[in-house]
């Protein structure tokens, strides 16, 4: 098969959705690999290691996508790159299409087999290939508190672990998930005092029994959530309900309990927010403040760190990649069941039921195994 990996073009993505390692992977297999120049810049991936690996180096994302059969990459195809699908083509790649009615017409209307990250699930409903991106995310919400904690960032001037003799910061994490357990261990390395909220019981006992002692695990309610934030010096929003908009855990009224220069950074804003005040931001204006609260609402966090985020990102889609290419989309879809849930549109049909009921659409069972 032939393989193609356009540069990134949405705004502050830095990100690209193969390493040399991948190409290298693939030509050993029998692929070939197309790779537009520069695309994994932003990385610090520069041309001559693909070049090596085996891929053929081509100008534009036009050639790119005028030849290969399987694109694969990270972020939705934007306008200039939806003019450039070609019927049947098999893109791979994050799209939250539930979110976007325009982007699904437009894919719909392209004949692209659209194969999703973000529904790409394992046989126990896990997400593996969104689970990276939680762990940057997470862990990053912690360092970005940190920096506008700073008072030249108009946060209230701590520091996340004190020293001797000053009490260290209190940090509330909202949500104990992938998001909020990797925030609540990388703070509890700092040595910041941490209170860790989530529903799920089970999610609780397990998180207690593996956290450091300072680590609260608390279950999250009204009470206790207004009690941490009068508490807080940084709050990090990391709830989520699948499928759902982001339950709002704190209201506009809520801001008042909080310090002066205190920081939220909510990380849930991909899915609408857990705070009322929450709006979506990026990472060139990234911060706001409403009611003296600092509030930070990128949509995209692991595009910062877009060499970490490439490499994680890339451990696990390479796997599915070289799947796919070896089998071709058909019988991926019918023999790996992970696959089958990971395409949302084939042929101009839907075949995720969440897209489909999102946008009153026609919903196909084609895919959908008798077993299943
Ligand atoms: N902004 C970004 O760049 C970025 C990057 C990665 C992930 N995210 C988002 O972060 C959010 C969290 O992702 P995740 O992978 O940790 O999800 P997850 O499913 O692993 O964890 C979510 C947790 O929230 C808990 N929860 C649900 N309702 C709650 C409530 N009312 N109170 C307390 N806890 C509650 C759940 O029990 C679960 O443990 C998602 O919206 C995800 O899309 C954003």
């Amino acid at each position: 098969m032939i393989v193609g990996v356009p540069k990134e073009v949405k705004r502050d993505e830095y990100r690209v959705a193969m390493l040399p390692v991948g190409v290298e992977e693939l030509v050993r297999a029998g692929h070939s690999v197309l790779v537009e120049r520069n695309a994994g810049i932003g990385s610090g991936l520069p041309d001559a290691l693909y070049e090596q690996a085996g891929a053929t180096l081509v100008d534009t994302a036009a050639e790119v996508f005028a030849t290969a059969e399987l694109i694969v990459k990270v972020k939705e195809p934007q306008p200039a790159e939806l003019a450039l699908i070609r019927p049947g083509q098999i893109l791979f790649t994050y799209f939250h299409l539930a979110a976007d009615r325009g982007l699904t017409e437009k894919l719909l209307a392209s004949g692209v087999t659209a194969v999703a990250y973000e529904t790409l699930s394992d046989d126990q409903g896990r997400l593996p290939l969104l689970t990276p991106m939680s762990e940057v995310a997470g862990r990053m919400s912690i360092q970005e508190g940190a920096k506008y904690l700073e008072r030249p960032q108009m946060g209230r001037g701590i520091l996340l672990g004190g020293v001797p003799g000053v009490a260290p910061a209190n940090i509330t994490v909202l949500g104990g998930g992938v998001v909020g357990a990797n925030a609540a261990k990388v703070a509890a390395g700092f040595g910041a005092n941490i209170g860790l909220l989530d529903i799920n019981m089970d999610r609780l006992r397990y998180l207690d029994d593996i956290m450091p002692a300072n680590v609260d695990v608390l279950f999250s309610d009204r009470h206790t959530v207004r009690e941490q934030l009068s508490r807080a010096d940084l709050v990090i929003g990391a709830v989520l309900i699948p499928g759902a908009k982001a339950p709002r855990l704190i209201e506009r009224a809520d801001l008042a309990l909080m310090k002066p220069g205190s920081v939220i950074i909510d990380v849930a804003i991909d899915q609408g927010g857990c705070v009322e005040t929450s709006r979506p931001t990026t990472h060139s204006e990234p911060t706001y403040i409403v009611d003296e609260v600092l509030h930070y609402c990128v949509t995209n966090m692991p595009g910062a760190v877009g060499r970490t985020s490439t490499y994680a990102l890339c451990n696990v889609t390479l796997p599915w990649v070289l799947r796919i290419a070896k089998l071709g989309i058909a019988a991926a879809a019918k023999q790996l069941p992970p696959v089958a849930r990971a395409i949302n549109l084939i042929d101009g049909e839907v075949t995720n039921r969440a897209v489909a009921e999102t946008f009153g659409l026609p919903y196909s069972e084609r895919l959908v195994s008798p077993a299943r």
